[in-house]
């Protein structure tokens, strides 16, 4: 596999959706709903109030010009020095090949490579632990 790292950005929304849709269950764990369609929108853009766009890190894994991954992160919450995980969420036909492991040393390269962050921090929702937790 040949992987790259990129930020995502507007331009990458129709890969984004695509992969938001894919989930195996996770949003019906999580929201007990199946994924909204403007899911990807929201990952892109929503951040917590008082924060502005800047503070948002979005890396997406490629494997060629397959979005198989993404990693979603906000700098600055919910303590300045913290850089917060939002969504994580790999392909299912990806899941246990370490693509999860890489988007996760992608977040702490951008974590050490930001003076102000000390601390990455994420929160599992208890109905997804079981297939959050071990990882
Ligand atoms: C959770 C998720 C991001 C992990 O990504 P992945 O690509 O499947 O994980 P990797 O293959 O990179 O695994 C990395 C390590 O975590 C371990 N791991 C991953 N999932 C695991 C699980 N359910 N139970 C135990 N260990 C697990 C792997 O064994 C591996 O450890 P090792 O390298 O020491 O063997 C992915 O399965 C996913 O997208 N799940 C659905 C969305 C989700 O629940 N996101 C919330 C994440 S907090």
């Amino acid at each position: 596999m040949t992987c790259r790292v990129s930020d995502l950005t507007s331009n990458d929304l129709d890969a984004l959706t695509g992969l938001i849709m894919d989930d195996g269950g996770y949003s019906m764990r999580v929201f007990g709903r199946p994924p909204k369609s403007d899911a990807a929108r929201d990952v892109l853009h929503t951040r917590p109030p008082g924060l502005d766009l800047e503070s948002k890190t979005t890396i997406g894994l490629w494997d060629d010009n397959r979005l198989i991954g993404v990693a979603d992160a906000v700098r600055g919450y919910p303590r300045p020095e913290v850089m917060y995980v939002g969504l994580l969420q790999v392909e299912t036909d990806s899941q246990g090949g370490g693509v999860g492991r890489m988007l996760h040393e992608a977040l702490v390269d951008r974590a050490m490579n930001d003076p102000g962050i000390t601390t990455l921090q994420l929160s599992i929702v208890a109905t997804n632990a079981e297939a959050a937790e071990g990882f």
